[in-house]
């Protein structure tokens, strides 16, 4: 059993996917290629905005966001403790401080009351908050509508991370579509994959676009002209060919996403486990099917001996990573991040997981908090 199987997803788009390939291959436009501006056309009408950049991965297209608004040296920026890395990581690589607040319980998300209780401490120290950057986790959106309210109140830029999430929904609008900008990832194994990295960058807003499509060809605004001091962050041509190709399946891959975590739902009714919340406007794309449980090391070890592969997203929280030591932040700090880093533990997740490994999966769960009970 695979945690995502991208094997059995090849080989059902296989033709259609070697065909896009091998057109590439013989067309001799490799880097920002027609089939780029035909990806990006293409998903900024799926996201509703009006623009959209190809660009090297999820990390560069985070980063040339806060580097085209001018956030680098001085400015702070409010994030989620309980996010990969690359999201805190981008806000250092442009120059400016971190600022963590906590998250809701029950969704995992960024909540908007614990921005405003770290916006006014890192304003009370004297730092210059410019950005809020909630991430949309495990495919679920983050609490959009309210943050840009806050920000447009506040006066911070709303830089959604949705890397997780290509085409989840709040109230009908689509991650990525909220804000200043947002970053998506294509990374292999996110819902919508490329085949090696690749990320994109929508926005609506004209400046911005034209800047992000400077520095990510190192600042160049015509041949040679350099411009801005910029990127090596280009799209390939060969991943957005293939992008294009799974694109047209991803609508029925959404589908098939909600059915196997609805199965999951009611597999796991009744077992002590405590589900990520989806909230009723919300439609989550299920990057992760990620759960609270109770002895959550021990599951792991028992779910491996019946060769049952999971993860941990994520471990232990950005504010007591080795890597932001100087931010001095402290356990306890961050509560409900820490809480959940202890519990969190992800099942197998993709469009094709069947029904029976859906069986086996929770039986196992099942098995080993019964014979918990039993002792
Ligand atoms: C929340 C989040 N932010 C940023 C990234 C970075 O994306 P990439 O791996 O494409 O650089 C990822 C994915 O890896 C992610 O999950």
């Amino acid at each position: 059993m695979e945690f995502i199987d991208l094997k059995t997803q090849y080989q059902r788009y296989q033709n259609e996917l070697e065909k896009a390939a091998l057109r590439v291959l013989r067309s001799g436009r490799y880097i920002l290629g027609p089939e780029v501006k035909e990806l990006e056309e293409t998903l900024a009408t799926f996201v509703g905005t009006k623009y959209a950049l190809g660009v090297s991965s999820g990390t560069d297209a985070l980063l040339l966001i806060l580097k085209a608004l001018g956030i680098g040296k001085g400015d702070a920026v409010i994030t989620t403790p309980f996010t990969f890395v690359a999201t805190a990581e981008v806000i250092r690589r442009a120059g400016a401080q971190v600022v963590f607040a906590d998250i809701d319980p029950q969704t995992f998300l960024l909540t908007p009351s614990s921005v405003a209780k770290s916006l006014a401490q890192a304003r009370q120290k004297g730092l210059r908050v410019k950005a809020v950057m909630p991430v949309s986790l495990f495919g679920l959106a983050a609490y959009l509508p309210e943050l840009e309210a806050f920000c447009r109140k506040e006066g911070l830029f709303l830089i959604e991370d949705a890397c997780q999430s290509f085409g989840a929904e709040v109230n009908g609008r689509k991650s990525g579509s909220f804000g200043k900008a947002s970053a998506t990832s294509f990374f292999p194994a996110k819902p919508l994959g490329a085949y090696g990295d690749a990320g994109m960058v929508f926005t609506n807003d004209p400046e911005l676009y034209e800047t992000i499509k400077a520095l990510r060809i190192h600042g160049q605004t015509q041949r040679y002209l350099h411009q801005y001091q910029g990127f090596n962050a280009r799209l390939d041509t060969l991943q957005a060919a293939l992008l294009l190709v799974k694109f047209k399946h991803y609508p029925e891959e959404i589908e098939l996403r909600q059915e196997v975590a609805n199965r999951y739902r009611k597999l796991l009714a009744g077992l002590p486990v405590t589900f990520q919340h989806i909230p009723k406007n919300c439609l989550s794309v299920y990057a992760q099917f990620t759960l609270r449980v109770p002895q959550r090391d021990k599951l792991v070890a028992h779910l491996a001996t019946h060769g049952i592969p999971t993860a941990i997203h994520y471990p232990r929280p950005l504010h007591l990573q080795p890597a932001f030591k100087e931010l001095g932040y402290r356990e306890g700090d961050f509560p409900e991040a820490e809480s959940l880093a202890k519990e969190v533990i992800s099942l197998p997740m993709h469009p094709f997981l069947t029904q029976a490994d859906q069986e086996k999966i929770v039986s196992a769960i099942a098995a080993f908090y019964n014979e918990k009970e039993a002792v």
